[in-house]
């Protein structure tokens, strides 16, 4: 392949996934099983963007493994007001030239909705939240790719041997021991990134996977994490522990500044759920929660978008129906930080501390990091 036997692209694609394998002292290649690739909204990589994807689909490539996309700029649905069409024209060219290279139009950044990753299995995925979530949920092995190298991956079906897929750097370094009362895991995830650089694991925490998701993004956002282990979740044979480590208590004190305060009556506040993607259950929980939760309406001033895969708008059409008439934004395939808001925000009230981190770095807009249960209370009146 390198040699350019099934075609100079192919070569092309496998010379730089060996020259960055090379830079980190990579000895071999590996096969993978599934290939996720980010890096595909046309609001985050522009026209430098849309012409790299161009070039492989011109030249006939095709995923030689199974592949999957992230987000884009567009809600697929077409209905969302709150998600900005400027870019569809565009973003549409893209996805013509990822779906004509055999990429499944997946549009998510939950990918093992469609594929979970078996424990052991090599994957070369884009989007830092996937990535976290394959190694520390699944225990599958992967680094966190950037867009080219994954496209590469996919398809060429192989990537470098070199960081997360070696046993050697799968060792425990630290235990964390958190103790938080106010279900604020996107804080508690947030708190982790900007604290802890070596590997961790969490001990003596219990909750569902939707908050673990919640935790292990929001990590993966602030920090450069792409593995945290997960007493008693994260497969044994996936990592090395450590009995001796070093043990950190995380108390509610310490999320406070992380989550922010907030907003004030008169604030234009977004409420957000939805990131990473909710899945098939998540949304239904949700749903249940909101109908219970909003029958007095929107507080002045507050709106509430749910982000969900294209897959979970097309199971729940009726209920998302439902939602919109209460008043509720639902984008599909999309996410407000790989796109344009229609209007501005003072505020973003959300239970997904990446969400938070994105938005006021990217936005300049302030934010409380809670509780999915929080964030209701906060857009809708009592
Ligand atoms: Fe997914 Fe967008 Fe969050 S891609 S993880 S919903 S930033």
């Amino acid at each position: 392949m390198l040699n350019g036997e099934y075609g100079w692209i192919y070569a092309k694609a496998l010379k730089l996934i060996v020259k960055v394998g090379e830079a980190l002292g990579a000895e071999k290649l590996v096969k993978i099983r599934h290939a996720h690739v980010s890096g595909v909204s046309f609001s985050n990589i522009g026209y430098p963007g849309l012409e790299f994807i161009r070039d492989f689909y011109v030249e006939g490539a095709e995923a030689r493994i199974y592949t999957t996309v992230n987000p884009t700029c567009i809600d697929v649905l077409m209905q969302s007001t709150l998600i900005s069409r400027e870019y569809a024209d565009k973003q549409l060219e893209i996805n013509r030239f990822l779906e004509g290279m055999d990429f499944k139009p997946t549009y998510t950044c939950i990918p093992y909705l469609y594929r979970r990753p078996f424990t052991g299995e090599h994957l070369a995925w884009g989007e830092s939240s996937a990535v976290i979530v394959s190694n520390s949920i699944f225990g599958a092995r992967t680094n966190r790719e950037g867009g080219p190298i994954a496209l590469a991956a996919a398809l060429t079906g192989y990537t470098y041997f070199a960081g997360l897929h070696l046993d050697e750097n799968r060792v425990v370094n630290v235990v964390i021991a958190p103790s938080i009362r106010d279900g604020a895991y996107g804080a508690l995830g947030l708190w982790i990134g900007y604290n802890i650089k070596e590997i961790p694991m969490i001990r003596g925490l219990k909750t569902s996977l939707y908050e673990y998701k919640l935790l292990l993004a929001a990590a993966a956002a602030s920090g450069d994490h792409a593995l945290i282990v997960l007493d008693g979740i994260t497969p044994r044979d996936s990592y090395t522990g450590c009995d001796s480590c070093e043990r950190i208590s995380v108390t509610q004190r310490d999320l406070e500044d992380i989550k922010g305060s907030p907003p004030s009556e008169g604030d234009e506040v977004l409420g957000y759920i939805g990131c990473p993607h909710l899945d098939p259950t998540e949304f239904v929980d949700l749903y249940n929660l909101i109908v219970r939760r909003a029958s007095k309406g929107f507080k002045r001033g507050r709106k509430l978008l749910l982000t969900i895969p294209p897959l979970v708008a097309k199971m729940y059409f009726e209920e998302i129906n439902i939602l919109r008439k209460i008043g509720v934004d639902v984008a599909a395939g999309t996410c407000p930080i790989v796109s344009k808001l229609t209007s501005a925000f003072d505020y973003i009230v959300t239970d997904s501390g990446k969400a938070a981190f994105y938005m006021s770095r990217r936005h300049g807009i302030k934010t409380y990091v809670s509780s999915t249960t929080d964030v209701l209370n906060e857009v809708f009146r009592d």
